[in-house]
C-alpha cells in the first residue's frame, strides 16, 4: 500500500491538464456491450476504476485493449451475463453492466452493491424501472438476477433522479419494443455524454440533460467512436487546490458550463475565476471568505465536491454551513480534517465548519475517494507534513493526481507504506 506524504504551505501555480471524466467513462465502457464490434472510446483517465470495469468487461468475453488515453471493447464475442461480487465490491458502478446485459444477452446476474462508506446507496430504483420494461428480477445469494424475453417501453418516474438508474435504465431501454419515458431523470453531464455515444451507435433519444429523458428503441446498435467528456469533479478539485493555497491555475480542458455551482461558491469565497480559450483559470490571493453550501443533484452543487469545499472552509474566515442531501453518511473525511486542527461540527446532514487561520500537518487516513481529496487539499495548506494512508482510495478516481499537483509546485511524494 501506498501513502502520501505533503508538506504544506506552497501556493499552487501553472497549467494543469484535466482527464476524461471517470463517471462517463465507466457507463460508456459498459454501453459497448450494446453495440456488437470494436467500440473506441478516448480521453479514458488512469484510474483503478478503469482497470476494473476492463476487467469486468473481459469477464463477459469482451476484447479489451488500453493504448495511450483510448480505450477499445470489442464485444462481438460475448458470452458471460455475470458481474461478480469480487469486482462489484471494489467498484459499485460495475451495477452499469445490467442493463446492457438485459438488453443485449436477455438476461444478467449482478452481485448486489452493498451499502459502502458513504452511505446504504440501494439500486431499488434501477430494479423497479426495468421491472416496468418487462423484466423479471430476483434477488438470489446476493445477486441480481434478471431475465427478459425482450424488453419493452414504459413509463418510468424515478423517486429520487439517480445517475446511475437513469444511465442503465437509457441503456435498457435503447434496445427495447417502442418508447420508454424516464421521468425525474439524472441531468448530469455524464448521462448527456453517455446519451451522446448511444446516439452515436444509432440510438433515438431525447432529452438528455434535462428531467424527462425519451428513448425510442431501434433494432440494433453499430460500435462508436467517442471522446468522453472532461472530468468536471478533478476540475473542481484543482480548483479548490488554486484556492486554499492562495495559487493561479489554469485548468486545461475543464469545461466552465459542468462546473458553475462549484466556480459560483468558490467566487462567493474570494477567488476569481475566468474562463480562457482554453480552460479554466482559478487564482486566490486572501484567506477565503466562510460560504454555505447545500448538496443537490446537478446543476446544483454536487456532494462529490463537498469535502473538498470542507477542506477550503476550514481555513476561512467566518464559520459556513453544509448541508450534505445526497448521502446520509458522507461526512467521514470530519474525524481526518480534525487531526488537522479543524472545527468541524456534524449534526446529521449538517456540518458546522468554523474556519481558522491554520491547519497544522498530521498523519491522517483516506476513507473514500473524495475525502481523500479533501484530505490531499488540507494538507496542501498545513503548516508542516501530513502524511495520507490508505490511498487507494484516490487511485480509483484521480488520474495521477500528485504528478499533476507537483508540477504546479505541490511538495508531496508518494511512498510506500511499510
Ligand atoms: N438511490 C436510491 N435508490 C436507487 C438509486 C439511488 O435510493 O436505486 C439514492 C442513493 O442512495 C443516493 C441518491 O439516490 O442517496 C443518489 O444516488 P445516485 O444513484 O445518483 O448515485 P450513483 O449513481 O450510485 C453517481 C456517481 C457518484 C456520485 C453520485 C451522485 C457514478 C459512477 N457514480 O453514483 O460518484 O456521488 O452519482 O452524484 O456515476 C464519486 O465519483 O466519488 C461518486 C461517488
Amino acid at each position: 500500500m501506498d501513502k502520501l506524504v505533503i508538506n504544506g504551505g506552497r501556493p499552487l501555480r501553472g497549467e494543469v491538464e484535466i482527464s476524461g471524466a471517470k463517471n462517463s467513462v465507466l457507463p460508456l465502457l459498459a454501453s459497448a456491450i450494446l453495440a456488437p464490434g470494436s467500440s473506441s472510446f478516448t480521453n479514458v483517465p488512469t484510474l483503478r476504476d478503469v482497470v476494473t470495469m476492463g476487467l469486468l468487461l473481459g469477464n463477459l468475453g469482451a476484447r479489451v485493449e488500453r493504448q495511450g488515453d483510448g480505450m477499445s471493447v470489442d464485444t462481438s464475442e460475448i458470452s458471460g451475463f455475470e458481474a461478480p461480487y469480487s469486482l462489484v465490491r471494489t467498484m459499485r458502478a460495475a451495477v452499469l453492466v445490467l442493463g446492457p446485459l438485459l438488453a443485449r444477452m436477455g438476461r444478467a446476474r449482478v452481485s448486489l452493491p452493498g451499502g459502502c462508506a458513504i452511505g446504504a446507496r440501494p439500486v431499488n430504483l434501477h430494479l423497479k424501472g426495468l421491472e416496468k420494461m418487462g423484466a423479471h428480477i430476483e434477488l438470489n445469494e446476493g445477486y441480481i438476477e434478471a431475465s427478459a424475453e425482450g424488453l419493452r417501453g414504459a413509463h418510468i418516474q424515478l423517486d429520487i433522479p439517480t445517475v446511475t438508474g437513469t444511465e442503465n435504465l437509457m441503456m435498457a431501454a435503447v434496445l427495447a419494443d417502442g418508447e420508454t419515458i424516464i421521468d425525474n431523470a439524472a441531468r448530469e453531464p455524464e448521462v448527456t455524454d453517455l446519451a451522446d455515444a448511444l446516439t452515436g451507435m444509432g440510438a433515438r433519444i431525447q432529452g438528455a440533460g434535462s428531467s424527462r429523458v425519451v428513448v425510442h428503441g431501434v433494432s440494433g446498435l453499430s460500435p462508436v467512436s467517442h471522446r468522453a467528456i472532461p472530468d468536471r469533479i478533478e476540475t473542481g478539485t484543482f480548483m479548490v487546490a488554486a484556492a486554499i493555497t492562495g495559487g493561479d491555475l489554469l485548468l486545461r480542458g475543464a469545461r466552465a458550463d459542468h462546473v458553475e455551482a462549484v466556480a459560483d461558491k468558490l467566487q462567493e469565497s474570494g477567488a476569481e475565476v475566468t474562463v480562457e480559450p482554453d480552460g479554466l483559470r482559478i487564482r486566490a490571493n486572501r484567506r477565503p471568505r466562510a460560504v454555505d453550501i447545500t448538496t443537490m443533484p446537478y446543476p446544483g452543487f454536487p456532494t462529490d465536491m463537498q469535502a473538498q469545499l470542507m477542506a477550503l472552509l476550514c481555513t476561512a474566515e467566518g464559520t459556513s454551513v453544509i448541508t450534505e442531501n445526497i448521502f446520509e453518511n458522507r461526512y467521514m473525511h470530519v474525524a481526518e480534517l480534525d487531526r488537522l486542527g479543524a472545527d468541524v461540527r456534524v449534526d446529521g446532514a449538517v456540518a458546522q465548519v468554523r474556519g481558522l487561520p491554520h491547519l497544522n500537518g498530521a498523519p491522517v487516513m483516506a476513507t473514500d475517494l473524495r475525502a481523500s481529496a479533501s484530505l490531499v487539499l488540507a494538507g496542501l495548506v498545513a503548516r508542516g507534513t501530513t502524511t495520507i494512508r490508505r490511498i487507494y482510495h484516490l487511485d480509483r478516481g484521480y488520474d495521477r493526481i500528485e504528478r499533476k499537483l507537483v508540477a504546479v509546485g505541490a511538495d508531496i511524494v508518494r511512498e510506500k507504506d511499510e
